[in-house]
């Protein structure tokens, strides 16, 4: 469902934006499955000094010792033994009698047990799928068993969704039409009770972190109607977005086509007086949020935002704008604002507005045709 600006505007569909508008305005994985901490297993033979040809020994001694080693803690024992082994010769009347030695160099391994009140904590990974995720783990050292636990939604509870001695669990109805949070806890039974790990790990996808008041998905920087910014959050255009951007203009400009980058990083007060400053205008929030973000909650204070050469609706299906649509995404950027998404992202169309979200994921949603918002699952509403 991939998108075609060209084919939406063949089709005369343009969306009506702010006159003179804004000039302101983040497959499966592998399940692995380890047996155990790694050993290197080496054999050794020792024989019994082997009788003479002519003889037919009724005794002989032959050893395989199979050594076990870990970097944990290694013992040697050599043990020196001799046996008498009688043997007769052919023919059957003369009977002498030899004395075999046989040494015995046996390793054993014994694998420090340490004491441990709770178990180490496992380390997973998410496979997420159209409607199921799976979930797998590495052994824990002293885990008799593990939880998996998931959380719906960043302000709702964890719950407890399985209850495994095995290293992975399919978890079936939740798939990648949302954005849920996943973790593993192991345990060891002490005393009848369950000790659980003292720390559990969360995935990296589609888990949904807050750090700092900012909000990330799968490592992306999310910042839309439902999840701002703080107010103290002035970083500047991001170095690799400007990289990225100058690595696009040398692009462009090997088409034929000039751009430039007219607005960039906007901080929080800029912001302010912009979206206010479109209110007053309209007369209305309700008119401006359809294309202003409030102070706090536009992507250009993120610094991952650049608007391209004219931030206006009359930019859209121009030359620069088609060319964007079909290139931004390799140089890292994706059009964050689509055309026949508004009701998703929560704005009109901007085919100036350009997110970096790095070439990796720009690639992901310029073959998908997602918006971001639909991806990960996530809203973009305001809650006042
Ligand atoms: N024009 C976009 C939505 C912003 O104000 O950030
Ligand atoms: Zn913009």
């Amino acid at each position: 469902m991939k998108r075609s600006l060209t084919a939406l505007l063949a089709a005369g569909i343009l969306l009506a934006g702010c006159a003179n508008s804004e000039s302101e305005d983040d497959k499966p994985k592998v399940i692995r499955v380890e047996e155990g901490p790694p050993q290197t297993v080496s054999s050794s033979t020792t024989a019994a000094t082997v009788p003479p040809a002519e003889t037919v020994p009724t005794e002989t001694t032959s050893e395989t010792t199979v050594t076990t080693t870990t970097p944990e803690e290694t013992t040697t024992t050599t043990t020196t033994t001799s046996e008498t082994t009688t043997t007769t010769t052919l023919p059957p009347e003369t009977t002498t009698t030899t004395t075999t030695t046989t040494t015995t160099t046996t390793t054993t391994t014994t694998t420090a047990k340490r004491e441990l009140t709770a178990p180490e904590a496992a380390s997973f990974s998410v496979e997420t799928g159209e409607n199921s995720t799976t979930v797998s783990w590495d052994k824990a050292e002293g885990a008799d068993g593990y939880v998996v636990m998931l959380r719906r939604s960043a302000d709702s509870c964890w719950e407890d969704v399985a209850d495994t001695t095995e290293l992975k669990a399919v978890l079936e109805g939740i798939g990648r039409n949302k954005a849920y949070s996943f973790s593993v806890k192991s345990y060891m039974i002490k005393d009848g009770e369950k000790v659980y790990s003292d720390k559990n790990e969360v995935s990296a996808f589609p888990y949904l972190t807050q750090k700092n008041g900012i909000t990330y998905v799968d490592g992306m920087m999310i910042v839309n109607k439902t999840y701002g910014l703080p107010k103290t959050y002035n970083p500047g255009l991001s170095a690799e977005t400007q990289a990225a951007f100058n690595e696009m203009k040398k692009g462009a400009k090997a088409d034929g086509l000039d751009i430039w980058i007219c607005s960039g990083f906007r901080n929080y007060n800029y912001q302010y007086s912009l979206y206010w400053g479109y209110v007053n205008r309209d007369g209305s929030q309700a008119s401006a949020d359809k294309y202003s973000a409030r102070p706090g909650y536009s992507e250009h204070q993120s610094g991952l935002a650049v608007d391209v050469n004219q931030a206006s609706r009359y930019f859209n299906g121009s030359p620069v704008a088609v060319w964007l649509e079909k290139n931004c995404w390799k140089y890292g950027f994706i059009i964050r604002y689509p055309k026949g998404k508004e009701g998703i992202t929560g704005y009109n169309y901007e085919s100036w507005h350009c997110r970096y979200v790095g070439k990796d994921k720009a690639k992901m949603f310029h073959e998908n045709g997602l918006t971001v918002e639909e991806y990960y699952g996530l809203t973009s509403e305001y809650t006042s």
